[in-house]
């Protein structure tokens, strides 16, 4: 039986060529790499990063691959392309290699760290933010051993890091929280939180989705004991490409109660009647990955890896500045922080009838997306200046039409 594959192998670098970008990159050129924002001025990019060209060049790859060589694809191709998932995940969040995982959605990758992280012993209480996204309270109000708490935001907009840190106490276990709010596109001070939480002895989780690909990463400095994100977002990457990442002192300790053969120390053993989790993080992954899923997310993370992620947040601060610029001089009312340092990529506005003028943006050729009582805009960072204009026309346009009538 082959070794399990430990290191990357096999797989080529995505075939990008722009590995010698100097400085800022040139948006204009990386444009061309998304042929989906010639059809449509892309203010979505929160929700479905657009696909790359690298990611449909993988995806054809993909068929490939399974096609030309069966069953050795295994061990020839897809384990080392994991493998090598696994490490740019570990590159993207600054975490130590052997400490990243691969999940099908961030609220897989929550159920497995809300059956398995080992919580201090006797506590029932776990703290989540108000605006945090559903999922997030959905798992621990799932399981009735859980008394869950929600830190109120006192504004709509934002959570102080000290409302958390104020309902902190000694019964609590727990503190899971977003990055962004989906809502809002309110930055949180994570560092604040998780410190708060580690003074009372409370672990600290982290839901970055919405950061991943735009806000540099680093899960030591933000002091998380867990994140989880993916890459369907701003990494361009497609559905079925989550992660996880679990502190390295606690990975002996998990025990996920959702698993699978893959998550032991050697799958190709076929043990059945012991269970021996791997070493590393891996024991957090179940069965068979969905293989088409990574290669597009490989893509779009590498792709992304390469562009940089602070050039691609001072690029969607700029953006950001100016969408909100217009919605002041429209008189629009706006739910998202003016500081810079409190948002990246997203601004919500205010309407009655967000769905209905979704609809209409999207019928002439803009692509927004809507939440109760808001529209969210999240420009992708190749929208160039005369798209922002011409986008945000056409946005304040149908949105007025939709006060009025
Ligand atoms: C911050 C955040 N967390 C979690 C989710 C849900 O992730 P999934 O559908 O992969 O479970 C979303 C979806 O948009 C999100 O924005």
């Amino acid at each position: 039986m082959a070794a399990w594959p430990r290191f990357p192998g096999t797989i080529p670098p995505a075939a990008s060529g722009r590995d010698s970008l100097d400085g800022m990159p040139d948006w204009g050129a990386l444009r061309a790499e998304f042929p989906l924002l010639d059809r449509y001025v892309y203010f979505n990019a929160c929700s479905l990063g657009p696909l790359p060209q690298s990611g449909r060049a993988a995806l054809a790859r993909y068929g490939q691959d399974w096609d030309e060589q069966g069953t050795p694809v295994w061990f020839s191709t897809w384990l080392p392309l994991l493998e090598r998932f696994r490490g740019r995940v570990a590159e993207l969040l600054r975490a130590p290699a052997g400490f990243t995982a691969i999940a099908p959605s961030v609220s897989v990758a929550l159920t497995t760290l809300a059956t398995g992280l080992p919580l201090p012993a006797g506590r029932r209480k776990v703290l989540i933010g108000e605006l945090d996204f559903p999922t997030i309270g959905h798992q621990w109000l799932s399981r009735p051993q859980f008394e869950v708490e929600f830190v109120p935001s006192r504004d709509g907009m934002t959570i102080r890091p000290e409302a958390f840190a104020e309902r902190i106490d000694a019964q609590t276990a727990l503190v899971a929280t977003t990055h962004l709010f989906y809502t809002t596109g309110y930055l949180q001070d994570v560092r604040a939180i998780a410190d708060a939480a580690h003074a009372a002895g409370a672990l600290f989780v982290l839901d970055g989705y919405q950061t991943c690909g735009c806000v540099p990463l680093d899960v030591k400095a933000m002091d998380c004991d867990a994140f989880v994100g993916g890459c369907l977002k701003w990494l361009s990457g497609g559905p079925g490409n989550a992660f996880l990442y679990v502190r390295p002192e606690l990975i002996p300790r998990v025990r996920p109660q959702g698993t699978g053969w893959f998550a032991t120390r050697d799958p190709f053993s076929f043990t059945l009647q012991d269970l021996v989790f791997a070493d590393d993080a891996r024991r957090l992954e179940t069965g068979t990955w969905a293989m088409a899923c990574h290669y597009a997310g490989l893509a779009g993370l590498e792709l992304i890896l390469e562009v940089g992620v602070a050039n691609i947040q001072e690029r969607l601060r700029d953006l950001t500045d100016r969408i909100l610029e217009r919605c002041d001089e429209a008189g629009v009312q706006t739910f998202t922080p003016r500081a810079r340092s409190q948002r990246c990529g997203i601004v919500t506005l205010e309407c009655d009838r967000p769905e209905e003028v979704e609809a209409s943006l999207h019928a002439a050729g803009v692509i927004v997306d809507s939440r109760p009582g808001r529209i969210r805009l999240s420009p992708h960072w190749c929208v160039t200046e005369e798209e922002l204009e011409r986008g945000m026309d056409l946005v304040l346009q149908h949105l007025t039409a939709g006060v009025s009538r």
